[in-house]
Parts: C-alpha cells; sequence; structure tokens
C-alpha cells in the first residue's frame, strides 16, 4: 500500500494483547498506519488478531532472521518504516537495527534496569519482583540497541505491589498499564 503516512510492524511472539490495543488505537490514525504483524510463533494468537483485523502477517525463522538478511527486503516491500516489539522474545539482530535506526522500540513489563535481559520476559520478571519484595514495578517504553533491554527509555509507569500479589495479579496490574499508556507513547514519538 502507498501512502504519506508511517507504516508500522508490530513483532509478537505471543497473545498479542498490545498488538490488538494498537491496532485498535490506530485505526484510522491521520499519520500512523498499523501495516504489517512479524510473528515468529505459529500458532500465536496474535495470528488471529492480525487476520480479524485484515492486517496481513509474515511469520519468520531463525535462519534468515538471525543469519540472513533479518527480512529487511521484506519489510521494504512493505514499505515499513518503523518497528514496534510487543511481546517479542527474540533478541533484534543489529542488521536490522541498523537498518531502522532509532525506529524501533519495545515495551517491557518492569522499571528498566531493573529486572532486565536475556531470559526476563513474561512471569519470570513478575516472579523476580516478588521474590525481591519490591513495593512498586511498572512498564518501560524504550528504543532497541544491540543490547538486551538497554536501549534508552522513552517512557515509564508505575504500579504497586502488594504482599498478597501473585505473578498472575501483578502481571494483570502490568498489563492494564501497557495497554493505556503503549499507543499514545507510539503516537508522540512517531508524530514528534
Ligand atoms: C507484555 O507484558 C510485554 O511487556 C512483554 O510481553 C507481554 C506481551 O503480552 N514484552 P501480549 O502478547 O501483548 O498480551
Amino acid at each position: 500500500m502507498i501512502n504519506h503516512k508511517t507504516n508500522v510492524a508490530i513483532f509478537a511472539s505471543g497473545a498479542g494483547s498490545n498488538a490488538a490495543k494498537l491496532i485498535a488505537y490506530f485505526s484510522n490514525h491521520p499519520h500512523i498506519h498499523i501495516q504489517l504483524i512479524v510473528c515468529n510463533k505459529p500458532n500465536a494468537g496474535v495470528i488471529s488478531i492480525a487476520s480479524n483485523n485484515n492486517i496481513p502477517h509474515i511469520l519468520i525463522e531463525k535462519e534468515q532472521f538471525f543469519r540472513g538478511d533479518a527480512y529487511t527486503d521484506i519489510l521494504e516491500e512493505y514499505q515499513i518504516h518503523f518497528i514496534v516489539l510487543a511481546g517479542f522474545l527474540w533478541k533484534v539482530p543489529n542488521l536490522l537495527i541498523q537498518h531502522f535506526p532509532n525506529k524501533i522500540i519495545n515495551i517491557h513489563p518492569s522499571l528498566l534496569p531493573k529486572y532486565g535481559g536475556k531470559g526476563m520476559y513474561g512471569h519470570f520478571v513478575h516472579e523476580a519482583v516478588l521474590q525481591h519484595k519490591e513495593t512498586e514495578s511498572g512498564i518501560t517504553i524504550h528504543y532497541v540497541n544491540e543490547e538486551f533491554d538497554k536501549g534508552a527509555t522513552i517512557f515509564q509507569a508505575k504500579c504497586p505491589v502488594f504482599e498478597t500479589d501473585t505473578p498472575e495479579t501483578l502481571a494483570t496490574r502490568i498489563h492494564a498499564l501497557e495497554h493505556l499508556h503503549f499507543a499514545p507513547t507510539i503516537e508522540s514519538v512517531i508524530c514528534k
């Protein structure tokens, strides 16, 4: 599709609740278009979310992503300008980062630099937060660079952690924060 909007590809590996929120928020947006869903898991929920919203998706595999062109050709074919990671569990290869300088952002379910890095995703993050008896947690939206969860922070929001929390109750509170803040933050980055 040729248009003058910023075309965004959402990379996701899982249920896709954040992707669904982004798709809803940006439908009919004057400057931002969700052009493509990129997924690395054949049965991930995000694929049916893409189909239900008539958004094309591609399934990627390790060899081409890490040792090939990192799908840069296909992303060019789709005229992608900006990449949003929404629960994408593979590290982004340097080739892709170089192709999209300062144009890849990620959401992480903790207050980075705490509880980030390799292996810190999903319930592992919330378990670690509870184990360390933190009294607050939150979300971080940040640029993606060559190191896992270490790019410059764009936005953080906090929420309390209660003694009675389980990883599940904390995850629900964190997801609510993500759903509230991710789309407006992306909008402010792209439309600044
Ligand atoms: C979110 O908590 C996000 O922070 C993390 O993965 C989760 C994805 O959830 N990186 P969903 O697939 O968007 O529901």
